[in-house]
């Protein structure tokens, strides 16, 4: 059936369903030589607002699957999700394990996002929000906060729109947020309950992942010293 092109440390392979161990087989089509790698694909996409963390959209409004080759990687999806006005990091994977263990709470794996919130953010603000809060799906663990600086507001027109609390007017706050939890909505609840609602959101890393200058709508894939410290931070 294979009509004698499969060739397995040079034996001819005709039987369907012959297992090969990629690390000592030589496999061969036609006489070139296979490469037998680590089948799953990993990468990164820095999303842009206005996508929908979805593979599938029954309403057909945009998905991030429009951004990424699912054509060369059947089974890719993505780990974890953004909300459609959120932008930054956001990892793809075939690897369902791997996801699994990244995503559960137990192995803590921080992400990073950059915040810009409505008005000025006080420290005691931000002290609550490290010891954590109380949401109505819970309590928040403990996150890491860092107040940056503290600007007039410069909302354009469509976020303009969003704002349904505070001002149009006023000053809004940079801040760096990590969390080592994925609730929904999770950060926006988490300032939303300390009065400052998030005007902007940006996730800058996961875990052992920064999204470094990756331009907004474009992806990459990972290194494999990237893929390694995944597995690292997902506890194997
Ligand atoms: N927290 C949010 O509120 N939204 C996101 O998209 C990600 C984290």
């Amino acid at each position: 059936m294979t009509a004698g092109r499969v060739t397995v440390n040079g034996q001819v392979i005709t039987e369907l369903g012959f297992k090969v161990d990629p690390e000592v087989d030589e496999v061969r089509i036609d006489g070139r030589l296979m490469r037998l790698e680590d089948k799953n694909a990993y990468l990164m996409l820095n999303k842009p607002d206005g996508y929908l963390t979805t593979m599938d959209d029954p309403q057909g409004r945009p998905t991030v699957a429009e951004l990424v080759p699912v054509a060369d990687h059947p089974g890719l999806f993505p780990v974890g999700r953004l909300d459609f006005d959120t932008t930054g990091l956001l990892l793809f994977m075939t690897d369902g394990e791997l996801a699994h263990q990244l995503l559960h709470p137990k192995h803590k794996v921080g992400k990073r996002y950059k915040a810009v919130v409505d008005g000025v953010l006080a420290q005691v603000d931000a002290d609550r929000l490290r010891a954590g809060v109380v949401l109505h799906d819970g309590p928040t663990a403990p996150a890491l906060i860092e107040i940056g600086e503290v600007q007039a507001k410069s909302l354009n027109a469509r976020e303009r729109m969003r704002v349904v609390e505070g001002s149009l007017e006023g000053e809004q706050t940079l801040v760096s947020c990590t969390i080592t939890e994925g609730r929904k909505r999770q950060v926006k609840r988490m300032f939303n309950h300390v009065g400052h609602p998030v005007l902007q959101l940006q996730r800058q890393a996961f875990g052992p992942l920064e999204l470094g200058d990756l331009p907004i709508g474009e992806w990459r894939y990972l290194t494999e010293a990237e893929v390694e410290a995944l597995r690292m931070a997902s506890g194997n």
